[in-house]
C-alpha cells in the first residue's frame, strides 16, 4: 500500500457528545472545535443536524467559523436528514462532508427496520445520491458493519462507491470485533472493492469500546487497509465509548517501526490541552491511570523506576510527556496583574474572547486573586469553561452559611435572587439540614428553586496546585425527566463550589424547559 497517510476523523462533538451527561452548549462546541482545529484533525463531525435546533446550528456555526479541518453532519438515509445536513455544512464550502448511514446487519435489518438486503442497498444508494447533490464528499456508513454478513458488505460498498461515495466507514457499532478478525474483515473489503485498492475511494473505521478493544481494533484495520479512524478525544462516546484520539495517534507515532511509517496530521503538542478542554466542557472526569492523558500516565512512583528514570528517561518512559504537550508551565499571574495580561494568557491558552467575555472573565480573576496567591493557566482554563458553561441566570447564588462539625446536625442557610422577579420578592432566603454541608446546601436551594434535582453523580478536582487551589465541582442532575443535566462551579470554598455547579445545573435546566429542542425527526 502506498499511501500511508491516516485521515484522523474526530467525532467529539457528535458520537462523544452521545455520551450520557456530556451534552455541550453552542460556545463549548465551538470552543471544542477551534481547539480540534488547533490539533489538527483532518476532519471534525460536528454533530447530527437534523436532530435538534441546538444540533444544527452548532453544525453550522463551526462550519462557518472554523477553519482548516473538514467539517461533516451526520444524516440517516432519509431526505430531511440529509438536507439538513446538507444545508448545515454549507458555509464550509469544499470542506463540507455529509455522512450517511444506514444499518446493514441481519438483526437490525429484521427487527429494527424490517428491510430485506436488495431494499437497504436501494435506500442506501439513493442516500449517498441525495448527499452527493449537497456536496462533493459523502462518507457512508453500514451500521453494525461488523456483524453484517461479509459478502453482503461488499456487494454494499460497491454499490456506494458507484454512487460516489468517497469514503466507506465500517463501524463496529457495538462493540463486537476483535482484531484478528476485524483486521481480516477489512483485507476482504480491500481487495474486493476494486476503488479501495485503486485509492478511488478510501476505507474508514469507527470502533466502539464494548469490550475493550476500540483502539486495537482500529489499528488492526489500518494494518490491513483502512487509512481514516474515528476516534474521539478521551476516547468518550455512545456506552463504552469510542477509540481514543490520542491512543491512536500516539500508538502509530510511537511505533512507527511496527506501523510501517504510517503518518497522521495531528500536532500532538495539542493532545493534553485538548484532553482536558474536552474533559471540562463535558464534565467528564478523565480516569488519573489513563494512557497519554491521565494524571498518572507519565508519574513513576516506583525507586527502581525513578532511578532508571533518572539514568536514562528511555528505560520506563516510551513516550517523552512534553511531546503531548505535558510540563509546559507557565508563570501564574497574580491578584496584581491587569486584565491586559489577563486577555493576552487566555489567547495564549487558545479561547478566542470578546472584550467583554474579558471584562467578565477577569472580575472573576480578581476576586480569585484575592483569594489564592497564584492564578495558574488551569485556573483560568476553569474560569473559562465556568463562563461559556453560563445559562441565563434564572437563580444567582448571593450568600451561602454552612455549619456542620462532628457533633452537629449540617445546616445550610442560601440567599438567592430570582431574575425578573419584582424588587421586593426578588431575594430569597431559606435553610436546609441534610446529610453533609454539601446536601444540606443543595436541599436549601431545592426549597427555594422548588425543583427536585436527583444527584446522579458527583465530582470534585484541584484545578491546580497548593492547598489553596481552586476545586471545580461537576454535578450531574436528574430533574425527573430522565435526561441528565451537567452543572459546574468552581471556588476556593469546595462548598461554595458544589451549590455553583448544583444552581448551574437548575439554570440549564429551565434554561431547556424553556427552549425546549424541537426535535426534526421526520
Ligand atoms: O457507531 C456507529 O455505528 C455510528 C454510526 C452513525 C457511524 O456512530
Ligand atoms: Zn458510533
Amino acid at each position: 500500500m502506498k499511501n500511508n497517510r491516516i485521515i484522523i476523523f474526530d467525532t467529539t462533538l457528535r458520537d462523544g457528545e452521545q455520551c450520557p451527561g456530556a451534552s455541550m452548549n453552542l460556545r463549548e462546541k465551538l470552543e471544542v472545535a477551534r481547539q480540534l482545529a488547533r490539533l489538527k484533525v483532518d476532519v471534525i463531525e460536528a454533530g447530527f443536524p437534523v436532530i435538534s435546533d441546538g444540533d444544527f446550528e452548532a453544525v453550522h456555526t463551526i462550519a462557518k467559523e472554523v477553519k482548516g479541518p473538514i467539517i461533516c453532519g451526520l444524516a440517516r438515509c432519509v431526505n430531511t436528514d440529509i438536507d439538513a445536513a446538507g444545508k448545515a455544512v454549507k458555509p464550509a464550502g469544499k470542506k463540507g462532508r455529509i455522512h450517511v448511514f444506514l444499518a446493514t446487519s441481519k438483526i437490525h435489518r429484521d427487527f429494527k427496520l424490517g428491510k430485506a438486503q436488495s431494499e437497504i442497498i436501494r435506500l442506501a444508494v439513493e442516500g449517498v445520491k441525495r448527499a452527493k447533490s449537497w456536496v462533493h464528499d459523502v462518507e457512508f456508513s453500514p451500521e453494525d458493519a461488523s456483524r453484517t454478513e461479509p459478502d453482503f458488505l461488499v456487494e454494499v460498498c460497491k454499490a456506494v462507491v458507484k454512487a460516489g461515495a468517497t469514503v466507506v466507514n465500517i463501524p463496529d457499532t457495538v462493540g463486537w470485533a476483535v482484531p484478528e478478525e476485524y483486521g481480516a474483515l477489512i483485507k476482504l473489503l480491500h481487495d474486493s472493492v476494486p476503488e479501495f485498492k485503486s485509492g478511488k475511494a478510501i476505507i474508514s473505521v469507527h470502533c466502539h469500546n464494548d469490550l475493550g478493544f476500540a483502539v486495537a481494533n482500529s489499528l488492526a484495520a489500518v494494518r490491513n487497509g483502512a487509512r481514516q479512524v474515528e476516534c474521539t478525544v478521551n476516547g468518550i462516546g455512545e456506552r463504552a465509548g469510542n477509540a481514543a484520539l490520542e491512543e491512536i495517534v500516539m500508538a502509530t507515532k510511537t511505533r512507527s517501526d511496527f506501523f510501517k511509517g504510517m503518518t497522521c496530521g495531528v500536532n500532538a503538542k495539542e493532545i493534553v490541552k485538548s484532553s482536558r478542554l474536552v474533559s471540562g466542557m463535558c464534565g467528564l472526569v478523565v480516569q488519573r491511570s489513563k494512557a497519554i492523558v491521565g494524571e498518572n500516565a507519565f508519574a513513576h512512583s516506583s525507586g527502581i523506576h525513578q532511578d532508571g528514570i533518572l539514568k536514562k528517561r528511555e528505560t520506563y518512559e516510551i513516550m517523552d510527556p512534553q511531546t503531548v504537550g505535558w510540563g509546559k508551565t507557565e508563570l501564574p499571574l497574580t491578584k496584581h496583574s491587569g486584565r491586559a495580561a489577563v486577555a493576552v494568557r487566555l489567547k495564549h491558552l487558545g479561547f478566542k474572547m470578546t472584550d467583554a467575555d474579558v471584562a467578565a472573565l477577569f472580575a472573576k480573576f480578581k476576586e480569585i486573586g484575592d483569594k489564592k496567591k497564584f492564578v495558574y493557566d488551569e485556573d483560568l482554563a476553569a474560569l473559562v469553561e465556568g463562563h461559556i458553561a453560563e445559562v441565563p441566570e434564572t437563580w444567582s447564588l448571593i450568600y451561602l452559611n454552612v455549619t456542620s462539625g462532628t457533633q452537629t446536625v449540617p445546616t445550610a442557610t442560601v440567599t438567592l435572587t430570582k431574575a425578573g422577579k419584582k424588587e421586593a420578592e426578588k431575594i430569597l432566603q431559606d435553610a436546609g439540614v441534610g446529610d453533609g454541608p454539601v446536601d444540606a446546601a443543595l436541599k436549601a436551594i431545592d426549597r427555594l428553586t422548588k425543583t427536585r434535582g436527583k444527584l446522579m453523580d458527583y465530582s470534585l478536582r484541584a484545578v491546580s496546585q497548593g492547598k489553596d487551589a481552586l476545586g471545580e465541582v461537576t454535578v450531574k442532575v436528574n430533574f425527573g425527566d430522565g435526561e441528565l443535566v451537567t452543572g459546574k462551579g468552581a471556588s476556593t470554598d469546595i462548598i461554595e463550589a458544589s451549590a455553583r455547579a448544583y444552581l448551574n445545573a437548575v439554570n440549564r435546566f429551565l434554561c431547556n424547559g424553556r427552549e425546549k429542542v424541537r426535535l426534526r425527526q421526520p
